[in-house]
């Protein structure tokens, strides 16, 4: 339950007879959660989006957890404090678990700046947990600045801002790293879907 009390008593969990084994067959692909991390700007939502795409046309049931998209609903109530950003992460990842268990190829795309954090999600999900590390500079996200949050943050109008003045924790150890500064969008969506078929989450592709 991550830093959270469970209140909830007297609850007893009933098994599905439509398991995720034959949710998987139904679907003609393993499940399993993509998890996106790296510096806002750093291309996470929009690589995420390609796959999604390239994935959706080769007939897969997949869904995008977009941090943006996210704190609009789900996650409204939540700040950007270290705190509030941990039950961020923590609220996301029960939710990937529960897609993944659904026979779905999760994605999702928060900064989840704490190493902490995502090896809780990574226990919590087992083998199907896959670190997508996107590595861009802080220079490079700050030239980018999409949003224009970064030119926010450095005159000291946006607190805690991840690279500015809250920090943002690398993986050690993710299955995949993507240059996402330099090297061209296709090729980071060509190393995933090379990784996933390695691992057999895809099937291999026919034509
Ligand atoms: S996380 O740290 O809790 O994982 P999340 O991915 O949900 O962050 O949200 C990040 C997005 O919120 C950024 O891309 C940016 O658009 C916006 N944002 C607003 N305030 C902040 C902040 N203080 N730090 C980082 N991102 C912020």
């Amino acid at each position: 339950m991550g830093n959270k009390e469970n209140k909830s008593t007297n609850v007893v969990w009933h098994s599905a007879t439509v398991t995720r084994e034959r949710r998987e067959k139904l679907h003609g692909h393993k499940s399993a959660v993509l998890w996106f991390t790296g510096l806002s700007g750093a291309g996470k939502s929009t690589l995420a989006h390609v796959l999604e795409e390239q994935l959706h046309q080769r007939a897969c049931s997949t869904y995008v957890f977009d941090g943006d998209n996210v704190r609009h609903g789900l996650c409204g109530d939540l700040s950007f404090s270290e705190q509030d950003r941990v039950e961020n992460i923590r609220r996301i990842g029960e939710m990937a678990k529960l897609f993944c268990n659904a026979g779905i190829l999760a994605l999702t795309a928060f900064i989840s700046p704490f190493r902490i954090d995502r090896k809780k999600v990574r226990d919590l999900v087992g083998d199907d947990f896959i670190e997508i590390f996107c590595d861009c500079s802080l220079d490079v996200c700050e030239s980018r600045d999409v949003k224009g949050l970064y030119k926010k943050a450095r005159k000291g109008e946006i607190p805690e801002f991840t690279g500015i003045s809250s920090p943002y924790e690398a993986p050690e150890n993710p299955e995949i790293s993507l240059d996402t500064g330099t090297q061209p969008l296709e090729d980071c969506v060509q190393q995933i879907i090379d990784y996933l078929e390695s691992r057999e989450i895809l099937p291999p592709q026919t034509s």
